[in-house]
């Protein structure tokens, strides 16, 4: 059976643009099949002029599972919709979500399936925001560093994201992660540590650690791995945190980019 809308792909190795598909309308059972097989494939969906609201985004995000309310941007959260962020930048700004290399919420012992950021109001130009594929900067490792990553855990620590931002009693979780994960649907194998969340390797000294987490970051950002989106009003992007990183470019300045952001639940890596 033909997929219920049209693909088009960004690069060879990830992200694509769906045409032809109404996310403001229910979605009926075998849309919702190729959605997840889209992402599947894809790593990271991109729809335009999709006008969504509070309901029909949550809708579209139990798609892929139930949402993932994350304490530390609780902050954050629409008054009324505790499961929608609002990311919004302007003239006012002295930083952004996202402005740096990261998966989302990798602090939560459970972290997001996978992240839908609807933008309401972008910048003339500029705001785009940059994926990066795990599994390709996995493969792309020697035989010799995956085995010495093979086992190998690291501690994610809210903290290091949101204490500076955060009002006083926010919650700041902290988890251990394997440093490669395995992807759940794919069983493709991907690195998971992050510029933001990533505080330390697990039982390596801590030269070693920094040494180790440094070479990860910078190696995890190599624009062969990467693609690169650049939004219009009421464009959605949808990306799988377990197979990808992104990085939100704050170029704009001082223009305003606003949206909101629903989060899947997610497992615990393995
Ligand atoms: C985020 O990290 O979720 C924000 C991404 C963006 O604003 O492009």
């Amino acid at each position: 059976m033909s997929a219920p809308f049209s693909i088009d792909r960004l690069t060879p190795h990830m992200g694509a643009e769906l045409h032809g598909i109404d996310l403001t309308r229910p979605i009926a059972p075998e849309v919702a099949a190729a959605l997840r097989q889209a992402l599947t494939d894809h790593l990271v969906l991109f729809f335009r002029d999709q006008r969504l609201d509070f309901a029909a985004h949550k809708a579209l995000a139990r798609v892929f599972g139930e949402i993932h309310v994350a304490p530390a941007a609780a902050a954050w959260a629409v008054e009324g919709h505790p499961e929608v962020t609002r990311i919004h930048a302007d003239a006012d700004s002295k930083y952004v979500a996202g402005e740096d290399w990261h998966s989302d919420m990798t602090c939560d012992p459970e972290p997001p399936l996978g992240s839908i950021l609807h933008l309401v109001t972008v910048p003339e130009t500029g705001g785009d925001t940059a994926f990066s594929n795990m599994f390709l900067a996995y493969d792309a490792l020697s035989e010799r560093m995956k085995a010495y990553l093979d086992g190998l855990t690291a501690t994610h620590d809210a903290a290091r994201v949101f204490a500076a931002i955060a009002p006083p009693g926010t919650v700041f979780n902290q988890s251990s992660h394997p440093v490669v994960r395995t992807h759940p649907v794919s069983g493709r194998k991907a690195i998971f540590v992050n510029k933001q969340f990533t505080a330390r390797i697990d039982g390596l000294p801590k030269d070693e650690s920094a040494a180790l987490l440094a070479f990860l970051t910078s190696h995890v950002q190599r624009p062969e791995f990467q693609c690169r989106f650049r939004w219009r009003p009421h464009s959605i992007a949808f990306w799988d945190n377990r197979a990808v990183q992104h990085s939100a470019i704050w170029d704009y300045f001082p223009q305003t980019r606003s949206g909101y952001r629903v989060t899947v639940r997610g497992d615990r890596p393995f």
